[in-house]
C-alpha cells in the first residue's frame, strides 16, 4: 500500500485576466451576497476595488473582512467565522496572499464545523467541508489557492498551527499574475523563496511521487530562471506570469507530497517572532539542504544540476557542498542577508524553537529524521 499516492487539486483558472471571471464562478455557486476575506495592504492596492466591481457587474453583493493580520491568527479566524455568520454570505472569495487565503479557509471550517480553529490542527481532523471558496492569490508563492494546507497562528502558544486536510483545498484558484505587479522587491524575493522551499522539500519529501516530482522539479527549474529576473523588471507581465507559473507547479507539489523541516522550523520561529514565512524559509533552506542531503544524495543532486553544479567526478560530501554553495549564491543574488541574529532571534530561543519544529506535522515527511539536538544546531548555524 505505500505506493498508492492521492492528487489533489482545486479547479485552476491560469492567466492574465483570470481575475475577471470571479463574477461568474460566483453566480456559478449559486451565490446571494460573498464575503471577501481579505487585509488592509491589498484594500489599498486597488484589487480590492476591483473585486468588489466585478463582483457587484454580476449582482453579487458582497461584504468585505479585512481584519487579518500576517501570520492570521486563531482569533481573527473565530471573529471572521462570526461575521461569516451574521453577514448572510453563502460564498467565501480570499484575496491576498497567504495569510487572507488560510484566515479564509479557517473561517470555511469553523463556520461548518463549529468549533475552535485549533482544534483541527494536524492531518484529516476537518469532518464537514465548508462552504464554496474561491482564492485569488496576489502574491507568487503561498499557493494557499491549491493547497490542502491552512497555517493559523496559535497566539497564546506563540506557534503555527498546520492544518492539512482535503477540505481545505479550495474550489476555485483564479490566478492572475497581473495581480502580483504590485507587490514589492521583499515582498516578490521572499514568497518566491517560499515557492522554491515548496518545490524543493517536495521533491525531496518522503510522500513524494512521479506525479508531484514533475511539478516540483519544473518550479525550481523556472524560479531559478525567472526570480532574479523579475525582482530586475517588476513590472515585465511576462516575467511575472512565469514566477506564477512556479509558485503553482510548487504549490500542486508540495500540497500532494507535503514539506520537510524547512518549514517545520519556518512554522516554529514564525510562531514564537512573528516573521515573515518566506524570510524564515530562505534563512533556514541551506542549513537543511546541508543536514538532509546524506539520506537523498541522488536528489538533491538533481535539484544542484538545475542550479548549474558540475557534480561529475565529485564525491558526496563535495557536491553536498557544492549544491549548498549554490543556493547561498542564489540567495546573494537576490539580496538575502543571513543570519537569524539580525532578525531578533535570541540564543536562549533556540531549545524551545527546535521542540516546537519537531512536532509539526512537516517534520512527519523530512527525508532524514532529526533528533532534537539536530534541529538545535541547524539554528544554531544559521545565527
Ligand atoms: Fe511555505
Amino acid at each position: 500500500m505505500h505506493n498508492i499516492r492521492k492528487f489533489v487539486a482545486p479547479e485552476i483558472i491560469f492567466g492574465d485576466g483570470a481575475i475577471e471571471l470571479l463574477g461568474r464562478y460566483a453566480v456559478n455557486f449559486g451565490a446571494n451576497r460573498v464575503f471577501v476575506v481579505t487585509d488592509a495592504g491589498i484594500a489599498q492596492t486597488g484589487l480590492l476595488a476591483r473585486t468588489l466591481d466585478i463582483l457587484d457587474q454580476a449582482g453579487v453583493e458582497a461584504v468585505v473582512y479585512d481584519r487579518v493580520s500576517p501570520n492570521p491568527r486563531d482569533q481573527e479566524v473565530m471573529a471572521g467565522a462570526d461575521s461569516y455568520q451574521q453577514s448572510g454570505c453563502d460564498v467565501i472569495v480570499a484575496l491576498g496572499g497567504g495569510s487572507p487565503m488560510d484566515c479564509a479557509k479557517g473561517i470555511c471550517v469553523v463556520s461548518a464545523n463549529h468549533e475552535n480553529i485549533l482544534e483541527f490542527e494536524g492531518v484529516d481532523k476537518v469532518r464537514v467541508p465548508g462552504p464554496p471558496l474561491i482564492c485569488i492569490p496576489t502574491t507568487a508563492g503561498s499557493s494557499a489557492d491549491v493547497s490542502q494546507f491552512a497555517i493559523i497562528n496559535h497566539t497564546r502558544e506563540r506557534v503555527k498551527v498546520a492544518i492539512i486536510s482535503k477540505t481545505v483545498v479550495p474550489d476555485v484558484a483564479l490566478i492572475d499574475p497581473r495581480t502580483t505587479l504590485t507587490m514589492d522587491r521583499n515582498l516578490t524575493v521572499y514568497t518566491g523563496v517560499d515557492a522554491l522551499v515548496h518545490a524543493i522539500e517536495a521533491y525531496v519529501s518522503t510522500a513524494s511521487s512521479a506525479l508531484t516530482d514533475l511539478h516540483a522539479l519544473e518550479a525550481v527549474r523556472l524560479i531559478r530562471c525567472f526570480l532574479p529576473q523579475v525582482v530586475e523588471h517588476p513590472n515585465d507581465i511576462h516575467l511575472r506570469e512565469q514566477v506564477m507559473l512556479a509558485s503553482l507547479e510548487a504549490g500542486l507539489a508540495f500540497s500532494n507530497a507535503s514539506l520537510g523541516a524547512v518549514h517545520a522550523m519556518a512554522h516554529s520561529l514564525g510562531g514564537l517572532l512573528d516573521l515573515p514565512h518566506g524570510e524564515c524559509n530562505a534563512l533556514l533552506l541551506d542549513h537543511v539542504m546541508a543536514f538532509n542531503y546524506v539520506s537523498v544524495p541522488e536528489r538533491y543532486d538533481r535539484i544542484g544540476e538545475i542550479f548549474g553544479v558540475r557534480s561529475t567526478g565529485l564525491g558526496e560530501k563535495e557536491r553536498c557542498a557544492a549544491l549548498v554553495r549554490a543556493i547561498r549564491t542564489f540567495k546573494e543574488q537576490l539580496g538575502i542577508r543571513p543570519g537569524l541574529a539580525g532578525r531578533g532571534v535570541h540564543r536562549r530561543d533556540v531549545g524551545e524553537l527546535a521542540r516546537k519544529a519537531l512536532a509539526d506535522p512537516c517534520m512527519v515527511t523530512n527525508p532524514r529524521r532529526p533528533q532534537l539536538q539536530d534541529l538545535e544546531a541547524i539554528y544554531e548555524e544559521a545565527f
